[in-house]
């Protein structure tokens, strides 16, 4: 049976193909250090647990309406507001079944073929393998280590054409960690006005942040109408299983993106949503306190890597992974990832995973306990002295 030609088109986010290659290692009695995968290696906060349990009792366990309960959405809406400071509306809000569809939908709605999509290089996968998946051109935005993984504005400008109809961008960011300011961000608005596209503004990261302040891009002049905000709960709250997230549409968007989850998930879990309620609402003594632990563990592991000859690593300011350029040493990056799996039980990822501009560079999600991840340095100190 043959695929539809535009399954040729759609990609994939390598991170779960090195987890499962690690996992066999794993069942052949190797032991492996996981710094591969994106996820808080927390439990979910229990008050979150049990509104979850609780929601199961009082019988929400049916369907909900496609866009999402309205107290949660006003929660949303509500914690939008202020975090953001500007003011959101419940009817803007779709809850999804995980902030990924979130990326899909907004590529399905709004993309035809042959426009063009700007997207981070190096970033998050599922947007490039989506702007295929919908026929459209991706054109790269570079992410420059001598800016701290931010941008060239002539990049910016350069990525820029008459076919430009979407801009996204990932502040905090995976998989570099680092953090858009500012001025970067007005810039990229004012580009969005004068060449008119919009701007998907992935904040999955938003509350993960060890220095600076959160900023997104619909807080700015005339925004809110081009802007689509997605975050959610997988990893603020440790919840990536759940499946939780969202996006802030500009209302005449609203429509079409509800017509999208009706076609495709119908609602996201009912007892879910209520869980989401809590998790907004409680006590966020838990995220403080996973963001503390974090930012220990990013301190040593920028440490512990820097110390080790051939491997520089910027101190990032938001997400929980490091990207260490790794250009001196004398394996290729993919090589050198697939090495220090093998040879040394150490499993992250090649920069390349993240597109063309991660040449040179690894990916290490420092979301292990403090000494694993010392353990897997020193690993990946010996395997590399052998090279
Ligand atoms: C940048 C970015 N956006 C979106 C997501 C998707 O999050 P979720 O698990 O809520 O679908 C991830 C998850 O790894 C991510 O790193």
């Amino acid at each position: 049976m043959e695929f539809a030609e535009r399954m040729s088109r759609l990609g994939t986010e390598s991170a779960f193909d090195v987890f499962a290659k690690a996992k066999r290692l794993e069942a052949q009695g190797r032991s492996i250090i996981h710094l591969e995968i994106g996820q808080p290696d927390f439990p979910t906060p229990f008050p979150i647990c049990e509104a979850a349990f609780q929601a199961m009792k009082d019988g929400f366990t049916g369907y909900t309406p496609a866009a999402g309960l309205p107290e949660l959405r006003s929660a949303i809406a509500q914690h939008l507001s202020v975090s953001r400071g500007v003011d959101i509306y419940p009817n803007t809000v779709v809850v999804t079944p995980g902030a990924k569809p979130v990326i899909f939908f907004t590529l399905m709605a709004l993309v035809n073929e042959g426009d063009e999509v700007i997207y981070p290089d190096p970033g998050f996968p599922i947007y490039e393998s989506v702007i295929n998946f919908v026929g459209a051109k991706g054109v790269p935005l570079p992410l420059r280590e001598d800016v701290e993984f931010r941008f060239h504005l002539e990049d910016l400008q350069d990525a820029i054409s008459d076919r430009t109809r979407l801009l996204i961008l990932n502040s905090p960011q995976n998989p570099t960690g680092g953090l858009l300011q500012a001025d970067d961000l007005a810039a990229i608005a004012e580009l969005a006005h004068h060449h008119n596209f919009y701007v998907l503004s992935d904040e999955i990261y938003s509350r993960i942040l060890y220095e600076g302040k959160h900023i997104s891009i619909i807080q700015f002049p005339g925004m809110k109408s081009r802007t689509i905000l997605l975050d959610g709960y997988s990893k603020t709250y440790a919840m990536t299983g759940w499946r939780l997230g969202y996006g802030v549409y500009p209302e005449h968007l609203v429509e079409g993106i509800v017509r999208l989850m009706i076609n495709s998930n119908s609602c996201t879990c009912a007892f879910t949503q209520i869980a989401g309620i809590e998790a907004l609402t409680g006590s966020q003594d838990c995220v403080d306190q996973m963001v503390a632990e974090f930012q220990r563990r990013r301190d040593a592991t920028v440490e512990g890597l820097n110390a080790i000859a051939g491997i520089h690593c910027l101190k990032p300011a938001g997400a929980f992974y490091v990207f260490p350029n790794v250009s001196q040493l004398p394996l290729h990056c993919d090589d050198l990832a697939t090495y220090l799996l093998e040879e040394a039980g150490v499993s992250l990822l090649s920069g390349t995973a993240f597109g063309q501009f991660g040449e040179g560079y690894l990916r290490i999600s420092y979301a292990n306990s403090l000494e694993n991840i010392q353990e897997g340095i020193r690993r990946i100190e010996t395997a590399i002295v052998k090279l």
